[in-house]
């Protein structure tokens, strides 16, 4: 049996790791492809290594570009690749361009499809993410969901249920196993912090960062709660640091440099995995417009406001500590300062976010295509 998986931006990254690490441990031959979607030092290469992830096998190196330049480079550069290794299956994880361009790639080659993380929605279809998730699993052969909403949203959509296997969070797989590691990161002292003395912020959506109103509108917010006395540390996307250049937003926020205590708005450099871990975990408050922010805040019991006016991640909502504020800049300090005063909701760790979400899909595989 021969397992190809796809990886190609950062929020892959930690989806796939413990199913490497699992498929290594049964002794599965598996073929990893980096689609090179994200290829900057600190977006992929720091956490394949602080993941432990092995090197991939092939990097297609299609880059930057627009929705349907990545779309048609990584379909006409993987497809040799394809017809070269003839897996027996394909794993994609998540809802980024790779994972839609990939599927459509191996469906076309009728190689079988499991997608990892399938039947999220957030019924909007003005997200890139959207459009990648429906037709990722309009062809995909098996589906791994993360909570049983997911499951619920592929049943309505026709998918049979003898495909969609509810297995629990690969990405919490990772969270679990690093957590202590993410212990040792020096993160706090480097930028002057102190446990539960700051937020965090993370903003990279097009519709929250590419309109210059919209952007202010949120920035202004931010430097209200952090001007209510909580310092907010905020690692900037690289697509967030082109806006914040070009719209001259720079006002509201200052540059970091190590050693110095924070006050106001700190900008960073996008973190490592670990830093990110310790840095989220130790937060009074995280403010996001991220998917995978809201799973790990959820499970770190953190408060967190997502910037967006609708999750495809609802059991965050239900079972966790997110909230929704949208891009309502008093809604956003109100809510701010309510978490403040209130901390995190009522909350427990959704069903099946136990660190054996890999086991359980890689043990799946093995039945439905191995040995
Ligand atoms: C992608 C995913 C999004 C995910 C996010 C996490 C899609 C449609 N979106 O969005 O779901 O939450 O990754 O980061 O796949 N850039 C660099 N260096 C890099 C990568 C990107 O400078 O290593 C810059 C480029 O200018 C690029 C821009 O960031 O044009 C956006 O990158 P892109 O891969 O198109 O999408 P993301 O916004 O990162």
């Amino acid at each position: 049996m021969k397992i190809l998986s796809i990886v190609g931006a950062r929020p892959n990254f930690m989806k796939i790791a413990p199913l490497c690490d699992e498929m290594a441990k049964r002794g599965v031959n598996h073929y990893l492809v980096h689609t090179g979607q994200h290829y900057d030092e600190k977006m992929s290469k720091l956490f394949f290594e602080q993941l432990a992830i092995p090197k991939p096998d092939i990097d297609l190196g299609v880059g930057s570009g627009t929705q349907a330049e990545q779309t048609a480079e990584i379909m006409k550069r993987l497809e040799p690749v394809l017809l070269r290794e003839k897996p027996d299956l394909m794993i994609v994880v998540g809802d980024v361009t790779s994972t839609m361009a990939a599927s459509i790639t191996a469906a076309k080659l009728l190689i079988p499809i499991a997608h990892v993380e399938s039947g999220l929605r957030s019924f909007d279809r003005t997200m890139p993410e959207e459009i990648n998730r429906l037709l990722t699993d309009a062809i995909a052969d098996y589906h791994f969901t993360t909570e049983e909403s997911a499951s619920q949203n592929l049943i309505r959509e026709g998918v049979a249920p003898e495909k969609i296997f509810f297995v629990g969070n690969t990405m919490i797989d990772s969270l679990l196993k690093h957590v202590e590691k993410a212990e040792q990161s020096t993160i706090l002292k480097d930028l002057g912090l102190s446990p539960q003395g700051y937020g965090v912020v993370t903003l990279h959506r097009p519709s929250n960062v590419d309109d210059p109103g919209n952007f202010g509108k949120i920035l202004k917010a931010l430097a209200e709660i952090a001007n209510g006395g909580l310092p907010l540390i905020f690692p900037v996307h690289p697509r967030t640091r082109k806006r914040l250049d070009e719209y001259g937003l720079k006002s509201f926020v200052r540059e970091h440099r190590v050693g110095e205590a924070a006050v106001g708005i700190m900008l960073t450099d996008p973190l490592g995995y670990l830093d990110f871990l310790k840095l989220t975990k130790e937060s009074r408050l995280v403010l996001t417009d991220s998917g995978g922010i809201q799973e790990e805040t959820t499970v770190f019991g953190v408060p967190c406001l997502t910037l967006r006016e609708n999750t495809e991640r609802p059991v965050t909502i239900t079972s966790g500590t997110n909230m929704l504020v949208g891009m309502d800049s008093q809604k956003i300090v109100f809510e701010g300062m309510r978490c403040l005063r209130e901390g995190a909701p009522h909350h427990a760790v959704p069903q099946l976010w136990d660190g054996r979400a890999a086991e359980r899909i890689v043990g799946k595989i093995i039945e439905l295509v191995g040995p």
